[in-house]
Protein backbone atom coordinates (compact mmCIF):
# COMPACT_ATOMS: atom_id res chain seq x y z
CA UNK A 1 0.00 0.00 0.00
CA UNK A 2 1.39 3.49 -1.19
CA UNK A 3 2.00 5.52 2.35
CA UNK A 4 0.90 8.97 0.52
CA UNK A 5 -2.83 10.18 0.93
CA UNK A 6 -4.57 8.76 -2.27
CA UNK A 7 -8.36 10.13 -3.31
CA UNK A 8 -8.33 9.95 -6.88
CA UNK A 9 -10.90 8.73 -8.39
CA UNK A 10 -13.06 9.47 -5.24
CA UNK A 11 -15.83 11.83 -4.70
CA UNK A 12 -15.99 13.74 -0.75
CA UNK A 13 -18.29 16.24 0.85
CA UNK A 14 -16.92 18.80 2.56
CA UNK A 15 -19.86 21.10 4.87
CA UNK A 16 -18.12 23.96 5.89
CA UNK A 17 -16.23 23.75 3.22
CA UNK A 18 -16.42 27.42 2.23
CA UNK A 19 -14.40 28.83 5.60
CA UNK A 20 -11.06 28.05 7.66
CA UNK A 21 -10.84 24.23 8.84
CA UNK A 22 -13.72 23.46 6.00
CA UNK A 23 -11.80 25.39 3.20
CA UNK A 24 -8.57 23.46 4.02
CA UNK A 25 -10.44 20.03 3.53
CA UNK A 26 -11.18 20.92 0.37
CA UNK A 27 -7.79 22.43 -0.85
CA UNK A 28 -6.01 19.20 0.23
CA UNK A 29 -9.06 16.75 -1.06
CA UNK A 30 -8.34 18.43 -3.87
CA UNK A 31 -4.49 18.03 -4.27
CA UNK A 32 -4.93 14.29 -3.27
CA UNK A 33 -6.56 13.45 -6.64
CA UNK A 34 -10.47 14.02 -5.03
CA UNK A 35 -13.59 15.76 -6.95
CA UNK A 36 -14.71 17.65 -4.06
CA UNK A 37 -18.52 19.14 -3.50
CA UNK A 38 -18.15 22.63 -1.64
CA UNK A 39 -21.42 22.66 0.31
CA UNK A 40 -21.99 25.67 2.78
CA UNK A 41 -24.71 27.99 3.68
CA UNK A 42 -22.73 30.80 2.16
CA UNK A 43 -22.76 30.20 -1.20
CA UNK A 44 -20.47 33.28 -2.50
CA UNK A 45 -17.46 32.37 -0.80
CA UNK A 46 -18.20 28.01 -0.84
CA UNK A 47 -18.18 29.60 -5.19
CA UNK A 48 -14.70 30.80 -4.41
CA UNK A 49 -13.45 27.91 -2.64
CA UNK A 50 -14.68 25.58 -5.31
CA UNK A 51 -13.08 27.85 -8.20
CA UNK A 52 -9.24 27.34 -6.34
CA UNK A 53 -10.00 23.74 -5.53
CA UNK A 54 -11.90 22.75 -8.93
CA UNK A 55 -14.79 21.55 -7.05
CA UNK A 56 -18.77 21.92 -7.36
CA UNK A 57 -20.30 25.07 -4.82
CA UNK A 58 -23.78 24.44 -3.13
CA UNK A 59 -25.73 25.79 -1.19
CA UNK A 60 -26.64 24.17 2.18
CA UNK A 61 -28.19 24.66 5.62
CA UNK A 62 -27.12 21.38 7.86
CA UNK A 63 -29.84 22.34 10.22
CA UNK A 64 -32.15 21.97 7.59
CA UNK A 65 -33.19 18.05 7.41
CA UNK A 66 -34.96 18.34 4.37
CA UNK A 67 -32.30 20.43 2.43
CA UNK A 68 -29.68 18.15 3.29
CA UNK A 69 -31.95 15.18 1.76
CA UNK A 70 -32.46 16.62 -1.07
CA UNK A 71 -29.34 18.37 -1.94
CA UNK A 72 -27.70 14.62 -1.38
CA UNK A 73 -30.19 13.00 -3.53
CA UNK A 74 -29.30 15.53 -6.28
CA UNK A 75 -26.25 15.42 -5.95
CA UNK A 76 -26.19 11.69 -6.36
CA UNK A 77 -28.22 11.60 -8.94
CA UNK A 78 -26.22 13.71 -10.86
CA UNK A 79 -22.74 12.55 -10.52
CA UNK A 80 -21.14 9.64 -9.25
CA UNK A 81 -21.90 8.44 -5.73
CA UNK A 82 -20.28 10.11 -2.95
CA UNK A 83 -17.44 8.21 -1.52
CA UNK A 84 -16.49 9.98 1.68
CA UNK A 85 -18.06 13.14 4.33
CA UNK A 86 -15.94 15.33 5.92
CA UNK A 87 -18.36 17.57 8.07
CA UNK A 88 -16.95 20.82 8.76
CA UNK A 89 -19.78 23.05 9.23
CA UNK A 90 -19.71 24.54 12.63
CA UNK A 91 -20.66 27.71 14.85
CA UNK A 92 -18.42 28.66 17.99
CA UNK A 93 -19.73 29.66 20.68
CA UNK A 94 -18.73 32.75 23.20
CA UNK A 95 -17.05 31.80 26.75
CA UNK A 96 -20.72 32.47 29.31
CA UNK A 97 -21.66 31.57 32.74
CA UNK A 98 -24.67 29.60 32.16
CA UNK A 99 -27.00 33.28 33.78
CA UNK A 100 -25.65 34.95 30.60
CA UNK A 101 -26.04 32.49 28.19
CA UNK A 102 -29.53 31.85 26.83
CA UNK A 103 -31.89 28.96 25.96
CA UNK A 104 -31.87 30.83 22.45
CA UNK A 105 -28.14 30.36 22.43
CA UNK A 106 -28.03 27.37 23.74
CA UNK A 107 -30.33 25.81 21.63
CA UNK A 108 -28.72 27.45 18.26
CA UNK A 109 -25.30 26.25 19.37
CA UNK A 110 -26.87 22.30 20.07
CA UNK A 111 -28.63 22.91 16.46
CA UNK A 112 -26.01 23.93 14.38
CA UNK A 113 -23.22 21.73 16.08
CA UNK A 114 -25.18 18.34 16.94
CA UNK A 115 -27.62 18.73 14.90
CA UNK A 116 -26.67 19.53 11.82
CA UNK A 117 -23.61 16.73 12.46
CA UNK A 118 -26.50 13.83 12.83
CA UNK A 119 -28.88 14.75 10.17
CA UNK A 120 -25.87 15.03 7.45
CA UNK A 121 -24.04 11.98 8.78
CA UNK A 122 -27.73 10.07 8.79
CA UNK A 123 -28.51 11.14 5.19
CA UNK A 124 -25.37 10.33 3.95
CA UNK A 125 -24.18 7.30 6.01
CA UNK A 126 -27.62 5.48 5.07
CA UNK A 127 -26.66 5.85 1.69
CA UNK A 128 -23.31 4.53 2.15
CA UNK A 129 -24.24 1.43 3.90
CA UNK A 130 -26.68 0.52 1.53
CA UNK A 131 -23.54 1.13 -1.06
CA UNK A 132 -21.21 -1.16 1.08
CA UNK A 133 -18.36 1.73 1.23
CA UNK A 134 -18.24 5.21 2.36
CA UNK A 135 -16.05 7.37 4.90
CA UNK A 136 -17.46 9.86 7.30
CA UNK A 137 -15.43 12.22 9.33
CA UNK A 138 -16.87 14.51 11.80
CA UNK A 139 -15.22 17.79 12.67
CA UNK A 140 -15.63 17.54 16.64
CA UNK A 141 -13.27 19.72 19.48
CA UNK A 142 -11.28 19.38 22.34
CA UNK A 143 -14.34 21.47 23.95
CA UNK A 144 -15.90 18.11 23.72
CA UNK A 145 -13.56 16.10 25.58
CA UNK A 146 -11.82 19.24 28.47
CA UNK A 147 -14.61 21.14 30.52
CA UNK A 148 -14.50 25.20 29.54
CA UNK A 149 -16.74 27.82 30.02
CA UNK A 150 -18.60 26.69 27.10
CA UNK A 151 -22.27 25.36 27.99
CA UNK A 152 -23.75 24.58 24.66
CA UNK A 153 -20.58 24.26 22.58
CA UNK A 154 -18.50 21.66 24.89
CA UNK A 155 -21.71 19.29 25.42
CA UNK A 156 -22.55 19.34 21.21
CA UNK A 157 -19.09 18.54 20.25
CA UNK A 158 -19.23 15.97 23.33
CA UNK A 159 -22.03 14.26 21.38
CA UNK A 160 -20.70 14.86 17.90
CA UNK A 161 -17.59 12.64 19.20
CA UNK A 162 -19.95 10.06 20.66
CA UNK A 163 -22.38 9.81 17.51
CA UNK A 164 -18.86 9.03 15.51
CA UNK A 165 -18.56 5.99 17.87
CA UNK A 166 -22.10 4.76 17.79
CA UNK A 167 -22.63 5.20 13.88
CA UNK A 168 -19.35 3.55 13.36
CA UNK A 169 -20.50 0.47 15.28
CA UNK A 170 -24.17 0.69 13.56
CA UNK A 171 -22.41 0.91 9.64
CA UNK A 172 -19.21 -0.79 10.62
CA UNK A 173 -20.76 -4.24 9.14
CA UNK A 174 -21.79 -2.28 6.04
CA UNK A 175 -18.09 -0.84 5.02
CA UNK A 176 -18.42 2.41 6.52
CA UNK A 177 -16.19 4.00 9.30
CA UNK A 178 -16.90 6.94 11.10
CA UNK A 179 -14.43 8.76 12.62
CA UNK A 180 -14.17 12.47 14.78
CA UNK A 181 -11.33 14.59 14.71
CA UNK A 182 -11.43 17.09 17.44
CA UNK A 183 -9.34 20.30 16.62
CA UNK A 184 -7.58 22.46 19.33
CA UNK A 185 -7.50 26.35 19.01
CA UNK A 186 -7.09 26.93 15.19
CA UNK A 187 -6.32 29.85 13.06
CA UNK A 188 -9.75 30.52 10.80
CA UNK A 189 -12.26 33.19 10.04
CA UNK A 190 -14.33 31.78 13.04
CA UNK A 191 -11.30 31.88 15.74
CA UNK A 192 -9.50 35.43 14.41
CA UNK A 193 -13.03 36.96 14.88
CA UNK A 194 -13.14 35.61 19.00
CA UNK A 195 -10.10 36.91 18.97
CA UNK A 196 -11.05 40.45 17.41
CA UNK A 197 -13.84 41.01 19.68
CA UNK A 198 -11.21 40.03 22.61
CA UNK A 199 -13.55 37.09 23.80
CA UNK A 200 -10.72 34.91 22.66
CA UNK A 201 -6.93 35.73 24.00
CA UNK A 202 -4.54 34.82 21.16
CA UNK A 203 -1.57 34.76 24.09
CA UNK A 204 -3.79 32.47 26.89
CA UNK A 205 -4.91 30.20 23.49
CA UNK A 206 -1.02 29.59 22.80
CA UNK A 207 0.33 29.28 26.43
CA UNK A 208 -2.41 26.70 27.06
CA UNK A 209 -1.07 23.70 24.51
CA UNK A 210 2.28 21.89 24.79
CA UNK A 211 3.11 23.36 21.36
CA UNK A 212 2.85 26.87 22.58
CA UNK A 213 0.84 27.57 19.14
CA UNK A 214 -2.35 27.61 17.39
CA UNK A 215 -3.02 25.40 14.71
CA UNK A 216 -3.18 26.07 11.01
CA UNK A 217 -6.64 24.63 8.86
CA UNK A 218 -4.13 21.86 7.21
CA UNK A 219 -2.83 20.37 10.04
CA UNK A 220 -6.68 19.53 11.19
CA UNK A 221 -7.32 18.75 7.54
CA UNK A 222 -4.14 16.39 6.63
CA UNK A 223 -5.49 14.31 10.08
CA UNK A 224 -9.70 14.28 8.43
CA UNK A 225 -8.17 13.60 4.91
CA UNK A 226 -6.30 10.72 6.81
CA UNK A 227 -8.73 9.08 8.26
CA UNK A 228 -11.11 9.72 5.35
CA UNK A 229 -8.35 7.63 2.91
CA UNK A 230 -7.26 4.23 2.67
CA UNK A 231 -3.85 4.63 5.03
CA UNK A 232 -6.91 4.45 7.77
CA UNK A 233 -8.56 1.71 6.37
CA UNK A 234 -8.89 -0.51 10.13
CA UNK A 235 -9.96 2.68 11.66
CA UNK A 236 -13.33 3.30 12.94
CA UNK A 237 -14.78 5.05 15.78
CA UNK A 238 -12.35 7.17 17.11
CA UNK A 239 -11.61 10.62 18.21
CA UNK A 240 -8.51 11.84 17.18
CA UNK A 241 -7.45 14.79 19.08
CA UNK A 242 -5.32 17.29 16.60
CA UNK A 243 -4.86 19.77 19.19
CA UNK A 244 -0.88 21.04 19.56
CA UNK A 245 -0.50 19.19 22.92
CA UNK A 246 -3.41 20.87 24.49
CA UNK A 247 -5.02 18.06 26.72
CA UNK A 248 -1.16 16.68 27.09
CA UNK A 249 -0.65 20.28 29.17
CA UNK A 250 -3.54 21.06 31.14
CA UNK A 251 -2.74 19.05 33.63
CA UNK A 252 0.39 21.42 34.33
CA UNK A 253 -1.59 24.19 35.44
CA UNK A 254 -2.15 22.45 39.07
CA UNK A 255 1.82 22.37 39.23
CA UNK A 256 2.20 26.01 38.17
CA UNK A 257 1.97 26.02 34.09
CA UNK A 258 3.84 24.65 31.59
CA UNK A 259 7.72 25.35 32.32
CA UNK A 260 8.97 28.54 29.44
CA UNK A 261 12.06 27.65 27.68
P1 LIG B 1 -15.27 28.86 10.13
O1 LIG B 1 -16.35 29.79 10.58
O2 LIG B 1 -14.02 29.42 9.57
O3 LIG B 1 -15.89 27.81 9.09
C1 LIG B 1 -17.12 27.19 9.38
C2 LIG B 1 -17.97 27.12 8.12
O4 LIG B 1 -19.18 26.46 8.47
C3 LIG B 1 -18.34 28.51 7.58
O5 LIG B 1 -18.06 28.59 6.19
C4 LIG B 1 -19.84 28.62 7.84
O6 LIG B 1 -20.53 29.38 6.86
C5 LIG B 1 -20.25 27.14 7.83
N1 LIG B 1 -21.49 26.93 8.54
C6 LIG B 1 -21.83 27.37 9.78
N2 LIG B 1 -23.08 26.99 10.07
C7 LIG B 1 -23.55 26.32 9.00
C8 LIG B 1 -24.78 25.71 8.69
N3 LIG B 1 -25.81 25.74 9.54
N4 LIG B 1 -24.91 25.08 7.50
C9 LIG B 1 -23.88 25.06 6.61
N5 LIG B 1 -22.71 25.65 6.83
C10 LIG B 1 -22.54 26.27 8.02
O7 LIG B 1 -14.97 27.92 11.40
P2 LIG B 1 -13.79 26.86 11.68
O8 LIG B 1 -13.03 27.39 12.79
O9 LIG B 1 -13.14 26.44 10.43
O10 LIG B 1 -14.68 25.65 12.24
C11 LIG B 1 -14.87 24.45 11.51
C12 LIG B 1 -15.25 23.36 12.49
O11 LIG B 1 -14.18 23.16 13.41
C13 LIG B 1 -16.47 23.69 13.34
O12 LIG B 1 -17.26 22.54 13.49
C14 LIG B 1 -15.86 24.12 14.66
O13 LIG B 1 -16.74 23.89 15.74
C15 LIG B 1 -14.66 23.19 14.72
N6 LIG B 1 -13.61 23.63 15.61
C16 LIG B 1 -12.92 24.81 15.37
C17 LIG B 1 -11.91 25.18 16.24
C18 LIG B 1 -11.12 26.44 16.05
O14 LIG B 1 -10.31 26.79 16.94
N7 LIG B 1 -11.25 27.16 14.94
C19 LIG B 1 -11.54 24.37 17.41
C20 LIG B 1 -12.30 23.15 17.54
C21 LIG B 1 -13.29 22.81 16.66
Amino acid sequence: MSLAIDLSGKRILVTGGASGIGAACCQLASEAGASVVVADRDLEQSRQIARVCGGEPHHLDVTDAEWVESTIDALEVAGRPLDALIHSAGILQNPLSPEMLSLDEWDRVIAVNLRGAYVVARAIGKRMSDRGQGSIVLVASIAGIQSGPLHSYGPAKAGVISLAASLAAEWGHCGVRVNAVSPGFTSTPALKRGIAREVMSDKAMRRSSALGRLLEPEEVAGAALFLSSRLASGITGINLPVDAGYLAATGWGAYGGLRSS
